[in-house]
């Protein structure tokens, strides 16, 4: 079986972050034939997104690198033809055509309150995802959005009751072709018309998952998203599996076969009712998924390297069209250059610090930190680490002088992290 570079690239794809058991998009309007869009922020504001002095400070909490911050505000889900907004406008399009009426944001504020992203959500405090090694802090209580989720609350709070929320977010993660720190997701919120609910009137916890209202509202959860990858794959096997998120319950993962694997695209499941209680909605229940459209881009249009998305060049733009999936052509490959560094770490090493450091000293020229060797000395009570760092810009070659001059660098700052480099 031929499987293409972008199947490769997506079967390492990691699960969404806050599918932990445990305690893992404002509004420049668009408009779809027949769904409102409002707006949550002016232009102008919008515009002041991409201003990095928003995400920099000397705060001892602030953990946002300089090119972090210059990756904000770009809005690559509003423009008409980028892959991004393509894609972005193919699920509008899908929700247009349903009977709802479902308003679009996509213009909020990347930074949120711990409360937005967290605690509105019943994300416990002690939840891995909340902890400075994955999220981009400004403050103690101030962050660059991890997931659109952020803004279900207060959407639900203004009295919404059909949303769709696009926009980037921000994880510190790993570093490969399908993995980097700035991605797009898409999150819908659907409530259903309290008449169609009264039999479950007073029911919580198991009561109301037993209900028979509980399962109308996850038969429609799971139309609404088969229709819409029919409408983005044509027709394409799916599966179902139970999955867990601390918003929803039940809660539901939904993998489509792409190329003979399967590839998982969303989360989703019923809205907890704790979080429509805290938005002040706790007459009315509903469904909620969130997905992240840079799998869904690089599948529908055989974008082999995450970082495409956020080139420049022109030979990438100049390939896409509003309105139209098409296959991304190569224009280059590159020669990699791979080069590896080996250190005892210690105690409390976060590999994230690591791969952020990496992306800080060489930028998009890092194409994937891999650890490629580990072991513990019994004596010393040491353990070292071994990573593969392989270099490859997407439009030129690298010259030796230069990646030499990057990993010097990178052996003198990881000094820093308390690493003692072999
Ligand atoms: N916010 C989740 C994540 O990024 C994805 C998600 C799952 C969103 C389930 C939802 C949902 O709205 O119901 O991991």
């Amino acid at each position: 079986m031929k499987i293409s570079a972008t199947a490769l690239a997506l079967a390492s794809l990691t699960g969404l972050c806050y599918s932990f058991t445990t305690t893992n998009t404002g509004s420049f309007k668009i408009r779809p034939a027949s769904s409102t869009a409002i707006l949550s922020a002016t232009v102008e504001e919008a515009a002041t997104y991409a201003d990095p002095s928003r995400y920099l400070s000397d705060h001892p909490k602030n953990n946002v690198p300089p090119h972090i911050a210059a990756l904000v505000g770009r809005g690559l889900h509003t423009r008409p033809d980028h892959p991004i907004g393509i894609i972005r406008a193919k699920i509008q399009e899908y929700f247009a055509s349903l009977p709802n009426e479902y308003i679009v944001y996509d213009a909020e504020d990347p930074i949120v309150t711990t409360t937005q992203c967290f605690d509105d959500l019943r994300i416990a405090p002690d939840h891995p995802g909340r902890s400075p090694s994955d999220t981009y802090y400004l403050d103690d209580s101030t962050l660059l959005r991890t997931h659109t989720s952020a803004h279900q609350s207060e959407h639900l709070r203004s009295g919404v009751d059909c949303f769709l929320c696009a926009g980037d977010v921000y994880r510190r993660d790993e570093i490969d072709s399908s993995h980097y720190p700035a991605f797009h997701q898409l999150e819908a919120v659907k409530l259903f018309p309290k008449e169609d609910m009264a039999g479950a009137d007073g029911l919580s916890g198991e009561d109301w998952e037993n209900s028979a209202e509980c399962k109308v509202i996850a038969e429609d959860l799971k139309k609404t998203l088969e229709g819409l990858m029919d409408h983005l794959f044509g027709e394409t096997e799916k599966k179902w599996s139970e999955d867990y998120f601390p918003f929803t319950t039940p809660s539901y993962e939904l993998e489509i076969k792409y190329e003979g694997e399967w590839l998982e695209v969303l989360g989703c499941g019923v809205v907890h009712e704790e979080v429509l209680e805290m938005a002040d909605r706790a007459d009315r229940r509903g469904w909620a998924f969130g997905l992240g459209m840079e799998r869904l881009a690089m599948i529908l249009f055989e974008i082999p390297d995450i970082r495409l998305f956020w080139s420049d060049d022109d030979r990438f733009h100049s390939q896409f069209k509003e309105g139209q999936i098409t296959k991304f052509k190569s224009y280059s490959k590159y020669p990699p250059v791979l080069k590896d560094i080996a250190f005892w770490i210690p105690e409390g090493f976060e590999e994230n610090d690591f791969f952020e450091l990496g992306r800080g000293i060489a930028g998009d020229l890092v194409e994937r930190m891999e650890l490629i060797d580990e072991f513990t000395n019994p004596k010393k009570g040491k353990t070292s680490k071994c990573y593969r760092i392989t270099y490859r810009s997407m439009d030129r070659s690298l010259t030796n002088e230069e990646i030499d001059a990057l990993q010097d660098e990178l052996r003198e700052r990881v000094l820093d992290l308390g690493v003692e480099v072999r």
